[in-house]
C-alpha cells in the first residue's frame, strides 16, 4: 500500500507500507524525519502526530478514545484531520493517500 509522507520541509516521500504495519512504523523504518514515535506505538507519546488527507479521512475509522486523549497532547496545532500515525494500520483502502507531518513533535 503506497502512501506519501509530506514533511514540513516540503520533502515528499512515497513509501510502500506493508499491510498491517502502522504508518508510524513505516516512517521510522524509512528514515522519515518528522515522526518520532517515542513510545514505540503504544499511543502514549503523541510524537507520531500527522495530518491526514481527505482520502484518508474518508476511509479511516474514527480515532479511539485513547487516541483522542493523546491528540490533546500534540506539540503542533491540532486540526480536524489530526491523527496519530501509530494508530493507523496500512491496508489497501489507504492506497494513494498522504499524510502531512507537523513542524514539531515535542
Ligand atoms: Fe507514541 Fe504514536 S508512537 S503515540
Amino acid at each position: 500500500t503506497t502512501l506519501t509522507y509530506l514533511e514540513a520541509s516540503g520533502t515528499a516521500t512515497a513509501i510502500d507500507v506493508p499491510d498491517g504495519w502502522s504508518l508510524m512504523q513505516a516512517a521510522i523504518a524509512n528514515g522519515i524525519e518528522g515522526i518520532l514515535g517515542e513510545c514505540g506505538g503504544s499511543c502514549a507519546c503523541a510524537t507520531c502526530h500527522c495530518y491526514v488527507d481527505d482520502q484518508l479521512m474518508a476511509v479511516l475509522p474514527p480515532p479511539s478514545a485513547g487516541e483522542l486523549d493523546m491528540l490533546d497532547n500534540v506539540a503542533a496545532e491540532r486540526r480536524p484531520n489530526s491523527r496519530l500515525a501509530c494508530q493507523i494500520k496500512a491496508s489497501p483502502a489507504l492506497a494513494g493517500g498522504s499524510l502531512q507531518l507537523p513542524e514539531v513533535q515535542e
